[in-house]
């Protein structure tokens, strides 16, 4: 999809990755949408962008956490920009650490890395069928493809959303709708940074441990390369693609891997 006047929607477009794929997409030439909980934040991307193209963006606080919010979010694009060309469900969570997990960190985990997608997906695409046409993207992680260690809920939830964006690829594929799944591994953002607080358990140290971390506009531009391309999978860390490989090669081998990583973290 060349993106030149056409409608982009971003959830979490406020900071980080979503921020830096709202950037590079205005700079595309799409008329964007800046979606967030944090209403501030999405209108200063949106009058940032506004500034080097005047109404060509519009930043909307929206809780993506439910249907309804989902709905209200496609319903406000519509009628600022239009029919929506991409929706790019990005915004997510990184809650929870092991069984000890309450209930409500599991379903919040689970209402925004996972039930977002499928929300946004069912009210996007009768428009979509009708017209032939449409780009749905959403940013899952290495850890769909992989595992996070030191998180059963964002472990399950990333990989229940690159099971969805597959789903949706090979069952609307053929009637005009594209997908792509975003699968990172470490990015420069305020998720990753903040699971370095006290007591935040061991992921982001894992993550720091597997690669390179990417800043936003790094991955928002090989992104980019993959809408305009079209294809499914979006691994701006080639080494993600290397590890994926290897559990596909051989399960067992790849878990022993996952346990010494583990142990020499925890130093255990
Ligand atoms: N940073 C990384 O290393 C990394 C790696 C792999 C995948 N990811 C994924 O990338 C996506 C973006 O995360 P990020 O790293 O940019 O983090 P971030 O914290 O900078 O951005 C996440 C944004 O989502 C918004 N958000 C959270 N809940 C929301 C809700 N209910 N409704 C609307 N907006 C909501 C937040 O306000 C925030 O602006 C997430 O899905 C995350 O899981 C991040």
């Amino acid at each position: 999809m060349d993106l030149s006047g056409k409608h982009a929607v971003i959830t979490g477009g406020a900071n980080g990755i979503g921020r830096g794929l709202a950037q590079r997409f205005h700079r595309a030439g799409a008329n964007v949408v800046v979606a967030d909980l944090d209403s501030d934040g999405a209108r200063r991307v949106a009058a940032e962008l506004n500034h080097q193209r005047p109404d060509s963006a519009c930043g909307v606080r929206a809780d993506i956490g439910s249907e309804q919010g989902n709905v209200d979010l496609i319903r406000a694009a519509e009628a600022t920009f239009g029919t929506v060309d991409l929706f790019f469900a990005n915004a997510g969570v990184g809650i929870g650490t092991d069984l000890e997990t309450t209930e409500d960190a599991w379903n919040l985990a689970f209402d925004i890395n996972v039930h977002a997608h499928r929300w946004a997906a069912k009210h996007l695409l009768p428009t979509w069928l009708s017209r032939g046409e449409g780009y749905f993207c959403s940013t899952a992680s290495a850890a769909g493809l992989l595992s996070q260690i030191g998180s059963a809920p964002y472990s399950m939830t990333k990989h229940a959303a690159v099971a969805f964006a597959e789903w949706l690829s090979l069952t609307y594929g053929s009637r005009g709708i594209r997908v792509s799944c975003l699968c990172p591994q470490g990015v420069n953002t305020n998720m990753l940074n903040q699971g370095d607080a006290p007591g935040a358990g061991p992921a982001s140290s894992v993550v720091r441990s597997a690669g390179a971390v990417l800043e936003p506009a790094e991955v928002a531009d090989i992104t980019l390369a993959v809408i305009e391309a079209e294809t499914f999978l979006i691994a701006p860390h080639p080494e993600v693609l290397t590890y994926w490989g290897r559990k596909v090669a051989d399960y067992d081998r790849w878990l022993a891997g996952m346990r010494k990583l583990q142990a020499r973290i925890l130093g255990e």
